[in-house]
């Protein structure tokens, strides 16, 4: 078990910020996070959970144990002639579990293509992208306290999912460490299976239309959502960020109303409970943020939303941008935004 000290955590969060842990450690199997959890440092220290860090903002040295998650393995528990439930450790890549799944003809998750990070994190905050959100195949995940070791099950119902939320954002948060995730996948091309792309979302039927793409697939679905990805959000291996900085917010009808009459282009969602999603990369542009560069981050030109590191920004300035960014949007609108990364 090598425990290493002062690590610098630069190439782990997509941000590509440079501070520090105190102490920090891979784990590659339970086993070993059982082992660990019997260290005096362990249970001298605070915890941070780290996956792919494409989720969080890091303000500060951290001055505890950083526990990298790296379990790996894919497996196929319950297969039926229609669907089969897949567990992926935590430490797999997300986008591996994807292109596993359309190497299978397995649908599900093709529209959640391309999110960065391990599936570990994916159910923090009940990823979502292009119609989809991991909650409409998930199954169950397991979990191990990080007090007590104590393993736990957590069904679809016990892990409160909501946009961009979960129990281990809210009440749970820093209390579990999650070490595999179960989803229910279904054989799209299985005799009898009438499996319903989901292409409404942007410009997936555009692309595919465009590349006389009539016979849908994973595959097909799957690579239209990575070209609409990769035409606006910029790649963290180039220029660091976080996707979206904050969650798009949900507004009462009397106040959509009230903006739609002033603003009759704004872009909006109707939600089931009659509340309207705008999105914040609308409102965070037109109050002139898109594009802008302040020191060494900035307000991305192609999408608003993502909030960047042009190269040395400390998390500190990037959390001034979007306090500035947070003030406008209030100002202009009467409108909250929220950060969707995990500031640390
Ligand atoms: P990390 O950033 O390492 O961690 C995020 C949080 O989860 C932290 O609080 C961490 O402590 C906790 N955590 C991580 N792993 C575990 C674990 N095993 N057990 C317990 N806690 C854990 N998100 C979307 O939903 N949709 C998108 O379309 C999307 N697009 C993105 C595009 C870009 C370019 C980038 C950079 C990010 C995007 N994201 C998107 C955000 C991000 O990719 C997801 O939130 C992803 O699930 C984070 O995974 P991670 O492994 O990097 O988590
Ligand atoms: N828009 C603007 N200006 C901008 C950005 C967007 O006017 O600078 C408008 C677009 O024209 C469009 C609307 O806002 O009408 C929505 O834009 P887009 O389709 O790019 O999606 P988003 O709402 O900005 C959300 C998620 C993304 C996810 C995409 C696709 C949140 C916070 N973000 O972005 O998730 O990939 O939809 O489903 O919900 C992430 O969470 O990190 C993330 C990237």
């Amino acid at each position: 078990m090598i425990i290493e000290e002062g690590k610098s955590l630069k190439n782990y969060n997509t941000f590509g910020i440079d501070a520090s842990a105190k102490y920090f450690i891979e784990i590659n199997s339970v086993e070993e996070f059982s082992q660990l959890q019997e260290e005096k440092i362990y249970k001298d220290h605070d915890k941070f959970i780290l996956g792919g860090g494409s989720n969080v903002l890091l303000t500060q040295n951290f001055n505890g144990l950083v526990i990298k998650n790296k379990i790996p393995g894919i497996e196929v528990g319950d297969y039926s002639t229609t669907d089969a439930v897949v567990k992926a450790g935590a430490g797999v890549v997300w986008h591996e579990l994807v292109l596993w799944a359309i190497g299978r003809n397995l649908g599900g998750i093709e529209n959640l293509s391309l999110i960065p990070g391990l599936v570990g994190a994916s159910p923090m905050q009940n990823i979502g992208a292009y119609g989809v959100e991991i909650k409409d195949c998930f199954e169950q995940l397991e979990a191990i306290h990080l007090q007590t070791g104590e393993r736990v099950v957590f069904k679809a119902a016990d892990c409160k999912f909501g946009y961009r939320e979960s129990v281990f954002k809210n009440k749970l948060k820093s209390n579990f460490l999650i070490s595999s995730v179960s989803l229910r996948l279904i054989k799209t091309d299985a005799p009898g299976v009438n499996y319903r792309f989901k292409t409404d979302y942007g410009d997936i039927k555009t692309i595919l239309a465009e590349q006389n793409i009539f016979e849908l697939s994973v595959k097909a679905v799957s690579d239209a959502v990575i070209r609409i990805r990769s035409s606006k959000l910029p790649d963290p291996r180039v220029i660091g960020n976080a996707g979206s900085f904050f969650k798009n917010p949900i507004v009462s009808q009397a106040k959509f109303e009230s903006l739609a009459a002033v603003y009759p282009i704004m872009p909006s969602y109707a939600q089931a409970d009659g509340n309207f999603k705008i999105p914040a990369g609308w409102l965070i542009e037109q109050c002139g943020w898109k594009g802008k560069v302040i020191g060494n981050t900035g307000s991305h030109a192609k999408q608003s939303l993502v909030l960047v590191n042009y190269g040395n920004a400390t998390g500190n300035e990037i959390r001034s941008l979007a306090s500035e960014i947070q003030q406008s949007v209030m100002e202009k609108f009467g409108i909250e935004i929220v950060a969707e990364v995990n500031i640390l």
